[in-house]
């Protein structure tokens, strides 16, 4: 399977998934790592690990169709199977989401549909919510509203604040996703309407 992975900021979940390519875990190659922003720890990482990567700067756009464009060209060109988003801060136009039907994912750092949107572990917190967690989902024309593939549940401690949350939060992100992308590369994922169905049997 053939990956690309959109990411604007320091890239842990990249590098969870980096490390479950190299190690077998995930049955899938990234060919790509693309960010909107040019000090995006991701890439970096990228090229630690020697994935080909590439800024493309929203700035440099005048539109949001033109900056789609320049993404989706990068990636047909990369011939990338599945487009993985990892802390990636632009919103998918429509353009975006014809060209890679049911094969965009995401991660939000909340248990969907609670708390879509930013800075969501600081809201779980001022909710005063006994648990959170992150959500695995297809990406659709809304923000955060896709089909979820896969949830994680931390508790949410009397103690915690925005930084211990969010870490515990993180340490489960860096599992969800690697799942969710192996079971995509075995074929495992089956949508029907809002419900993902997880085939386990196949092997
Ligand atoms: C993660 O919390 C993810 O859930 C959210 O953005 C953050 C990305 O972190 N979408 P990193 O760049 O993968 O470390």
């Amino acid at each position: 399977l053939r990956i690309g992975v959109l990411a604007s900021g320091g890239g842990t979940n990249l590098q969870s998934i980096i490390d479950g390519c190299q190690s077998g875990r995930i049955n899938a190659e990234i060919v790509t790592v693309l960010s909107n922003n040019p000090d995006a720890g991701a890439l970096q990482r990228a090229a630690k690990a020697d994935i080909s990567y590439q800024c493309i700067n929203h700035r440099e756009f005048d539109n949001r169709d033109d900056f789609d464009s320049s993404v989706v060209a990068a990636l047909l060109d990369a011939k990338v199977e599945l487009v993985v988003l990892a802390g990636f801060m632009r919103i998918i136009g429509q353009r975006f989401l014809d060209a890679f039907p049911g094969r965009i994912m995401n991660i939000h750092p909340a248990l969907l549909p609670a708390f879509p949107g930013l800075h969501v572990q600081q809201k779980a917190l001022d909710y005063g919510a006994r648990f959170s967690g992150c959500t695995v989902h297809f990406v659709d024309g809304g923000v955060d509203t896709g089909p979820i593939i896969l949830q994680a549940v931390v508790p949410v401690l009397d103690d915690d604040d925005e930084a211990s949350l969010s870490a515990r939060i993180l340490e489960q992100e860096h599992k969800i996703y690697p799942q969710a992308i192996q079971w995509f590369a075995e074929g495992a994922i089956r949508i029907e309407g809002r419900r993902v169905i997880i085939d386990n049997t196949r092997q």
